[in-house]
């Protein structure tokens, strides 16, 4: 049984198809992430998914519960982290997990929340009020609230968006460990490196639909081949590049101050002039294919 079924699955509101026709399997133990630009309908599935949204039309289940009629019993089985922080700030650390830990009738209120301050490696830090926290913490602490009740699912919805380097980098770490131990993950981004980094597959949305669904490498094999060329110079040159590579069929794009020639491995050599830059063909090149859009 997967984790996540959801079948023609759609979602408007009024004249905005957010999420339209939409067929995702999430099979149990693996970490998903689910790729797509900003409004391709990546929070409204996770609302759908977790009951606060209804959707116009599908089929979705849910650890095996059909939604939206179980998506109570549904919930209590999964883990949510918010995007935006919304702890308690007057109480400490260890009561805004207890609080948790009793809504979701963990069997031990302590047990769960040692295990969740273990996991966001915050032990030390379980008499702090909220407050005194550090931003990376707090992130932490949504984290291991979100964990409290030993979910069979988690969805993390955009779970480093607008966040410092070295924060994103604590959260990666923390997202990995669940990884590695086993738990069902359904992670959105809009960046591709964490993608890249946690997820074991990749699913690409935009517009309210999946386009393309694989493990990175394979993605990668398939839509963006080996090697990608990068060419950079001043403008004029680069657009005499970009004609004589459109002449022989190879399209090409921008990519940033440079032009990048996908599965450059087939391009006509004599094309490809010395000062250019040669490397392993990426997700990122996948995504901005595939998407039309440039990458964060
Ligand atoms: N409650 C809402 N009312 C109106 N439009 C919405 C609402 N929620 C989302 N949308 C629209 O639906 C589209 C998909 O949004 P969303 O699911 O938030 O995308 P993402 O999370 O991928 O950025 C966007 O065009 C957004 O503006
Ligand atoms: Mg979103």
């Amino acid at each position: 049984m997967p984790a996540i079924e959801l079948i023609g699955v759609k979602k408007a509101f009024g004249e905005i198809q957010a999420v339209n026709d939409l067929n995702l399997e999430v099979p149990q133990g693996i970490c998903l992430g689910l790729l797509g630009p900003n409004g391709a309908g990546k929070s409204t599935t996770m609302r759908i998914l977790t009951g606060q949204s209804i959707a116009d039309e599908g089929t979705i289940k849910v650890l095996g519960m059909d939604l939206p009629e179980q998506a109570k019993f549904a919930r209590a089985r999964m883990g949510v982290v918010p995007q935006l922080d919304n702890l308690d700030v007057d109480v400490t650390v260890e009561q805004n997990l207890a609080v948790f830990a009793r809504l979701y009738r963990a069997p031990s209120v302590p047990e769960a929340v040692d295990r969740a301050l273990e996991i966001a490696r915050l032990t030390d830090r379980r008499k702090d009020s909220v407050g005194e926290l550090s931003g990376g913490m707090r992130r932490r602490l949504l984290l291991a609230r979100g964990l409290v009740h030993d979910p069979e699912l988690v969805l993390l919805d955009e779970p480093t968006v607008g966040l410092d380097p070295q924060i994103r980098t604590q959260l990666w770490t923390l997202i990995d460990g669940l990884r590695t131990a086993g738990s069902t993950i359904l992670m959105s981004t809009h960046y591709i490196e964490e993608a890249e980094r946690l997820a074991d597959e990749v699913a690409v949305m935009t517009a309210g639909a999946v386009i393309a669904r694989g493990k990175p490498a394979d993605l990668i094999k398939e839509h963006a081949g080996a090697r990608t060329v990068e060419i950079y110079g001043p403008p004029h040159e680069l657009e005499e590049h970009r004609d004589r590579f459109n002449t022989a069929g190879v399209s090409v794009r921008a990519a940033g101050p440079a032009i990048a020639v996908l599965a450059a491995e087939d391009a006509p050599r004599e094309l490809i002039p010395d000062h250019a830059v040669d490397r392993a063909a990426s997700l990122e090149d996948v995504f901005v294919k595939l998407t039309g859009e440039d990458a964060e």
